[in-house]
């Protein structure tokens, strides 16, 4: 799923999250991803280009394009990066994505159809996003109906993508398909934001796609793949290897810093030192774990939810949980986390379809997974 695209071979991925801006390089050899450079560039809690807080509600606010412009020259200058074609990443609360379920009609007519359908769906006027769809599923009349339908209440976002169409024979019924939708206004935002830090934007596409790519691959069995960063958690839930459902929940890194800042009245800049030395280590008066632990607890709680709640609806067994993003580093993060899920999760390995070349620095294990997303894009066939 891309916004817009051109061809291109060696490129970099562009994250640009509200913790860090994550950038890979890969070339396509033979068939086979090799790393290039790559550079991660946090923005620490109290710079002046860090995280803002909204004096009121104490919520994170997007940094400026400035802002985001100079990081992006900052990491491709440590890291040596001369590849200007990129693909970014565009946050899903930026995005509209949603399954549209209709009766059948042929491939050809579904452009036209398509956008009468968007109006229902898409809180602005046509004029003003770029719509992109693919077709997810054909029903025929010899199969059972597919099961999801768009728009569960608290399904919020259930998200789609690539073209696993029905092999089997029979009249064809209706069709699923995969409607996204981009605020022409962020497209041409980040056109500018790439051109401003000496790059070419070749294509935008949904984070949850990127993080598919590099995460699921091939694999066709039901996977969740839970993302922390630093302004929120997201849950997605991909199975036969399409995004069945992605689940946004406003607290990640940032939020955990706050909590031990505020519980033992230090400095943001401290709490963050202390998160990431400390974190969930199993010490008797580990004030840092009990500081957090309830926040934890609870994405575990909300992430549990959203897969229990797929298990039942499609009588299916999630067997992997895969976590990405900064806070997964934490120390003991993994153990905490499977105990509270009581279920399987591992951190997940972007990089197990990347061969990096000898001369090239390998990405430490500990940051594989918080690259997942630029990882995804840089894989982007453009
Ligand atoms: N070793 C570590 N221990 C604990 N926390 C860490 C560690 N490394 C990074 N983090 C935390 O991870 C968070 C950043 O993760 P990430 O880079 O995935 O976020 P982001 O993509 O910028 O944010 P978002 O996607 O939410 O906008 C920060 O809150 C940071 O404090
Ligand atoms: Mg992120």
């Amino acid at each position: 799923m891309s916004l817009f695209s051109f061809k291109s071979k060696s490129k970099i991925g562009v994250d640009i999250g509200t913790a860090s801006i994550k950038i890979v390089e890969l070339t396509k050899e033979g068939g086979r991803f090799k790393l290039g450079n790559y550079s991660l560039f946090e923005l620490e809690s109290d710079d002046r280009v860090a995280i803002k807080q909204e004096r009121r509600s104490d919520k994170i606010v997007q940094l400026s394009d400035g802002d985001i412009v100079w990081g992006i020259k900052e990491a491709l200058k440590r890291a040596r990066i001369n590849t200007k074609d990129v693909v970014a990443s565009i946050p899903s609360f930026l995005t509209f994505a949603t399954v549209v379920k209709m009766p059948f009609i042929p491939e050809k007519d579904v452009a036209q159809t398509i956008k009468f359908e968007a109006r229902k769906y898409i809180p602005l006027p046509l004029n003003e996003v770029v719509l992109d769809w693919s077709i997810l599923n054909i029903a025929t009349d010899k199969k059972k109906e597919p099961e999801e339908k768009k728009g569960d209440e608290d399904e919020s976002e259930e998200t789609k993508k690539s073209k696993p169409l029905s092999e089997e024979t029979g009249q064809p019924t209706s069709l699923e398909v995969f409607l996204a939708a981009v605020p022409k206004d962020e497209t041409v935002r980040y056109q500018s934001i790439m051109k401003r830090a000496g790059l070419t934007l070749r294509a935008l596409e949904l984070e949850n796609s990127a993080l598919t790519r590099a995460i699921v691959g091939n694999d066709l069995s039901p996977v969740a793949i839970i993302n922390i960063g630093g302004r929120s958690t997201s849950i997605l839930i991909v199975d036969k290897g399409i995004e069945r459902i992605s689940h946004n929940y406003e607290v990640g890194g940032f939020e955990i810093t706050k909590s031990i800042a505020e519980s033992l009245k230090i400095g943001l800049k401290r709490a963050e030192e202390l998160k990431r030395s400390f974190g969930l280590r199993q010490e008797e008066n580990n004030v840092i774990s009990k500081a957090m632990s309830s926040l934890i607890d609870r994405m575990g709680f909300e992430a549990n939810r959203t897969i229990s709640g797929y298990e039942l609806k499609h009588g299916t067994k999630i067997g992997k949980v895969i976590l990405v993003g900064g806070l997964v580093n934490m120390p003991n993060f993994v153990a905490y986390f499977k105990q509270k899920m009581g279920r399987e999760v591992a951190i997940g390995n972007p990089m197990a379809r990347v061969s990096a070349p000898p001369e090239i620095e390998k990405i430490n294990a500990e940051l594989n997974s918080t690259f997942a997303i630029a990882i995804g894009l840089a894989m982007r066939n453009i």
